[in-house]
């Protein structure tokens, strides 16, 4: 019944994949096309979502013991994965500037057009800065650029650690940790654990933007890979596991129903779940022990007034 894997596009792969599996599932790192990062957007807005301000927060007040704690007075390079629009960055990358350090700024992205614009908007705020943009994937990007002698500081912010659970993080730090050198460093910004309702209400806010942005992916299969999902029939369901530290999205079929995905049917009993996403929060002392196991070493962390996250620096 599985459809030749050949001719799949990775997201219809991944989306056959997930709608067969006794437990579905839906990969999270699919909600970001055009209407996903407008939603996105818009989440980091809302009063319920914290972890946006709290990060900048974080870089408005500790950006001189940032900068102490990663400069050594030789010429350094910031490859920063995910970049996006760089609204955090900013901060840290104009006071970096303005102390006259010696640095280039390596934002990586999968979107050659969202990179455009953060250059052209770089450029026009941070006179001066070197920008040197990378367009694809994550480890390709440090293949090429961590030959070079300098320096490298890996950032990788706004807890998106978090849409991996414990082994999946574990994996993919130490695969990141085997791409740097002796002394290369990792700024990594990670939500903390604090009162459950507080971590529930940012993955369910009172406006419902979050449940768009999970319901989108299923409109965007609908759109690429001619599905006929009815977004009436199914719930978003947020839940936060304190013990584990994932707050997991689900989207819950409220009825008995067959959607169809290219061609394939796909059938959900009633109030049958599929997995949309983790948002993984961890404390200080599992934060340590996962720079040990993926073979870092903590240096520093910095966190908000509130203690509710962190931005932690690892040297390999
Ligand atoms: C972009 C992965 C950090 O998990 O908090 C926001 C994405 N999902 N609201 C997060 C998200 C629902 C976000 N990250």
């Amino acid at each position: 019944m599985s459809k030749d894997t050949i001719t799949l596009t990775p997201l219809a792969e991944d989306v056959f994949n997930g709608l067969q599996a006794d437990n579905k599932f839906l990969s999270s790192k699919y909600f970001y096309d055009a209407k996903g990062d407008e939603l996105f957007q818009q989440i980091m807005h809302l009063d319920e979502y914290y972890l946006t301000r709290k990060e900048l927060e974080i870089f408005n007040t500790h950006k001189q013991a940032i900068l102490t704690a990663i400069n050594d007075g030789s010429p350094f390079r910031i490859i920063e994965l995910g970049a996006g629009d760089g609204l955090k960055t900013k901060v840290l990358l104009k006071h970096f500037q303005e102390a006259g350090v010696d640095f280039t700024y390596t934002p990586v992205d999968i979107s050659s057009n969202v990179l455009e614009i953060l250059e052209q908007n770089l450029q026009n705020e941070i006179p001066g800065l070197k920008i040197e943009a990378y367009a694809g994937d994550y480890f390709d990007a440090l293949a090429e650029i961590s030959e070079r002698p300098e320096k490298d500081i890996v950032f990788f912010l706004g807890s998106t650690v978090g849409n991996f659970s414990q082994i999946e993080a574990e994996g993919f730090l130490t695969k990141l940790q085997q791409f740097l050198k002796l002394g290369d460093l990792l700024f990594m910004g990670v939500d903390l654990k604090k009162d459950p309702s507080i971590i529930l209400s940012a993955y369910n806010d009172a406006q419902g933007v979050t449940r768009e942005f999970n319901l989108n992916l299923l409109d965007r299969i609908n759109s690429e890979l001619d599905g006929n999902f009815n977004r009436d029939l199914f719930q978003h369901y947020p839940y936060y596991n304190p013990h584990t530290g994932e707050c997991r999205s689900y989207l819950i079929s409220k009825v008995d129903q067959t959607v169809t995905v290219d061609g394939e049917d796909f059938h959900f009993r009633a109030w049958e779940a599929i997995f949309m996403e983790i948002s993984k929060k961890y404390d200080q002392v599992q934060l340590e022990s996962l720079a040990g196991v993926t073979g870092f070493k903590s240096k520093a962390s910095f966190l908000d007034e509130e203690c509710w996250f962190a931005d932690v620096l690892w040297e390999k």
